[in-house]
């Protein structure tokens, strides 16, 4: 399908991204092949687009969201900047609790969207935010419609009724094996299942930072954080420490290489292929690329006009 049709509104532009071959860093690994889903050609440029609609989209349709309620969840990241311009765009309410200490970047994008901005303590990162979004809620319940997307089915569904489902449309029969990185845990949970739904196996790995303290944005180590509800640890075939350095030197190497300017979650997905690739003679790997590089360079200074 093309994208480059005509629509009547932002939402109906989630979806049906490209795969991309990625020929450089396949060179490595003869008789494999790596493929990797631009997740950010969605138009909020992260693969949180899906899942931020999927769940305004069946919270509107069961009544959990009305336009006298505001949408309230826990993220600094990709996720509320999807939920903001959604928002916007059919004219709901956000709110976002997010750390203090986050960048002014992620601040003004959603903000730019009228998005409220709820802070909570730098010391306690994203569990932290996790916290004070559940206290706010127990003290005004009937002022807020809690995404929740660390529980909410609907984060994994828009991955089963997508991402899984236009994989198998782009690669068919060719796939073999499928990787990609826990946050939420929503793209790994989704995908897999539409995949387990084809003909022959396919081999299904999730990507998890190898220390606790790293620096892979979007990206949980589950052993040392509150693990969410829709991660079903007997799902991925196997789990797959990535250091943050292999991440950091994937992502680089993506941008030169292949001229894909890419976020560390995707250098550790990309990383992760790399290592399954090392290990057999022949395959498909799919992966995804969560959005895009520069959403991780230095804030610049914002006011009306630019500050150079
Ligand atoms: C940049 C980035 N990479 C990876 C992920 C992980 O995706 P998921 O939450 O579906 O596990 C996220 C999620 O927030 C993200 O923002």
């Amino acid at each position: 399908m093309s994208r480059f049709k005509r629509i009547d509104s932002i939402v109906e532009a989630v979806g049906n991204t490209p795969l991309v071959r990625l020929r450089s860093i396949e060179r490595d690994h003869p008789g494999v092949k790596i493929y990797l889903k631009l997740e950010y050609v969605n138009p909020g440029g992260s693969v949180k687009d899906r899942p931020a609609l999927q769940m305004m989209r069946d919270a509107i349709a069961d009544g959990r969201l009305t336009k006298d309620k505001t949408l309230v969840d826990a993220t600094s990241g990709n996720t509320g900047v999807a939920y903001s311009m959604f928002g916007a765009c059919l004219g709901y309410k956000v709110a976002l609790v997010m750390p203090s200490n986050v960048s002014q970047a992620r601040k003004n994008i959603t903000q730019a969207f009228g998005t409220e901005l709820i802070y909570s303590d730098p010391m306690e990162g994203s569990d932290g935010a996790i916290r004070h979004v559940r206290e706010l809620i127990t003290k005004f319940p009937d002022k807020y419609f809690y995404s929740d997307q660390y529980s909410n089915p609907s984060n994994p569904g828009a991955h089963y009724l997508g991402t899984g489902r236009e994989i198998l449309e782009q690669v068919g029969d060719e796939i073999t094996h499928f990787v990609a990185g826990l946050g939420t845990s929503g793209t790994m949970m989704g995908t897999t299942r539409r995949l387990r739904e084809h003909s022959r196996k396919v081999l299904c790995v999730a990507a998890e930072p190898a220390e606790a303290l790293h620096g892979l944005e979007g990206l949980k180590h589950m052993g040392s954080s509150i693990i969410p509800k829709i991660y079903d640890a007997t799902l991925p075939d196997e789990i797959m420490p990535v250091p943050t350095e292999s991440g950091w030197d994937m992502a680089d190497r993506i941008s030169r290489d292949e001229g894909l300017h890419v976020g560390h979650s995707t250098g550790a997905n990309v990383w992760a292929a790399t290592e399954l690739a090392k290990r057999v003679k022949e395959g498909c790997i799919v992966t995804i690329a969560c959005d895009r590089g520069d959403r991780y360079f230095a804030p610049m200074r914002w006011e009306k006009q630019y500050e150079w």
